[in-house]
C-alpha cells in the first residue's frame, strides 16, 4: 500500500518540448551512447525518473538541500503580504504550501506537469492563488508584473540554453527590484575539470532518468549574472537526499518510516533507489546543492 499518494507514476511525465539537437541520455547500457532529438515535440512517457520515484514512495521534498535549504531560501525572499509570488515548477506542492502561509498577496504555480498541476489546483485554486499548465520559459504572464519569483530543482534538469530562457523569463515578469530564488543541485569545486563534470552528468542522467545538468556555484551565480540578475544571496548545503538523516529532517520520522516501508515493499522501486543513491555516494565530494537570492537591476 502506497502511502498518501495514490495517484500512479505516470501522472509526472515531463511533456516539454525538447530542444532540436538536444542530447538525451539513452537509458540502460553504454553511459556515452545517446541520441539527438530530431522533433521538438518530444513528448515520450517516462515512468521512470527519479523524483518521480520518490514521490510514489510518498515523498513530499524533492529538492537536493533539503527542507533546510528551502526555509533558508524562503527566509532570503522575505515574503510578505505585499508580493505577488510566481513559483517555478511546484511540484507536489510542499514550498508552495510554506509560501501560502506567509499569505502573499497572490500566488501563481507555473508547472509543466499537466497531471501534477490538476493535483495542485485542488489546493490551490481562487481569485489570487492559482496554477497555469505552462513551461516556465513561457509563462503566459505580462512583464514586470510580480515581486518574486522562485523555483527550486527544476533549473538543474534543463540544458543550460534553457536553463537561460527560464530565467530570462524570471526577469522579464518582475517588477525592476523584485527578487528571484533558485535552489539547485551543485557541483564542486568551481575548478571541477571539464572532463570529470561530464562524466558525473553523465552518471546522473543514467541513474535518474531525468538528464540533470548542475552547475558549479560559480557557474550558477554567472548563469544568473548574465540574464541581468544581481546576486544577494547564496547559501549552501549538503547533497543529502537519499540518506535517513536528511530523509528524517525532511519528512519526519513517522513519513519517513512509511516511506521505509513503501521502498522496502516495491522491489523495482528501491533498485533504482538504492543505484541513485550509490551513484549520490559515490559523487558526494563533487555534488552540493545550492540556494541564490537574486535581484533584477
Ligand atoms: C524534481 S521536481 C521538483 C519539484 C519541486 N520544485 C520541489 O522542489 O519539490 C521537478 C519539477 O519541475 C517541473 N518542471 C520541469 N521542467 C519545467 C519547466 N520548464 N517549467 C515548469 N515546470 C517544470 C516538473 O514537472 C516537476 O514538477
Amino acid at each position: 500500500m502506497l502511502f498518501n499518494y495514490t495517484k500512479t507514476a505516470e501522472m509526472y511525465q515531463i511533456k516539454e518540448p525538447r530542444a532540436i539537437g538536444e542530447e538525451v541520455f539513452a537509458g540502460k547500457g553504454n553511459p556515452v551512447k545517446s541520441k539527438k532529438v530530431k522533433s521538438n515535440f518530444n513528448r515520450k512517457m517516462n515512468t521512470e525518473q527519479g523524483h518521480w520515484i520518490l514521490a510514489k514512495m510518498g515523498k513530499k521534498v524533492l529538492r537536493p538541500g533539503g527542507k533546510e535549504l528551502t526555509l533558508k531560501l524562503i527566509r532570503n525572499l522575505n515574503i510578505s503580504s505585499k508580493d505577488d509570488i510566481v513559483e517555478f515548477a511546484p511540484g507536489m506542492g510542499y514550498t508552495a504550501s510554506l509560501t501560502l502561509a506567509k499569505k502573499p498577496k497572490s500566488y501563481t504555480g507555473i508547472e509543466l506537469n499537466e497531471e501534477a498541476a490538476a493535483n495542485l489546483k485542488k489546493t490551490i485554486h481562487s481569485e489570487n492563488r492559482k496554477i497555469i499548465v505552462s513551461s516556465a520559459a513561457n509563462t503566459t504572464l505580462k512583464s514586470k508584473s510580480v515581486d518574486k519569483v522562485y523555483g527550486e530543482a527544476m533549473l538543474t534538469m534543463q540544458i543550460d540554453a534553457r536553463k537561460s530562457e527560464i530565467i530570462g523569463e524570471a526577469y522579464r515578469i518582475l517588477k525592476p527590484g523584485g527578487l528571484y530564488g533558485i535552489h539547485e543541485l551543485g557541483l564542486t569545486p568551481n575548478d571541477l575539470p571539464e572532463k570529470k563534470k561530464s562524466a558525473l552528468q553523465r552518471e546522473l542522467a543514467m541513474e535518474i532518468k531525468v538528464n540533470a545538468r548542475p552547475l558549479t556555484v560559480a557557474e550558477w551565480t554567472d548563469i544568473l549574472e548574465k540574464e541581468g540578475f544581481r546576486i544577494l544571496s547564496l547559501e549552501t548545503n549538503a547533497m543529502l537526499l537519499l540518506e535517513k538523516k536528511r530523509m528524517i529532517e525532511d519528512e519526519g520520522i513517522f513519513r519517513a518510516l512509511k516511506i521505509a516501508f513503501n521502498i522496502l515493499t516495491h522491489p523495482k522501486e528501491r533498485k533504482r533507489l538504492l543505484n541513485m543513491r550509490k551513484t549520490f555516494r559515490k559523487n558526494q565530494d563533487h555534488l552540493n546543492a545550492v540556494a541564490i537570492v537574486a535581484e533584477k537591476v
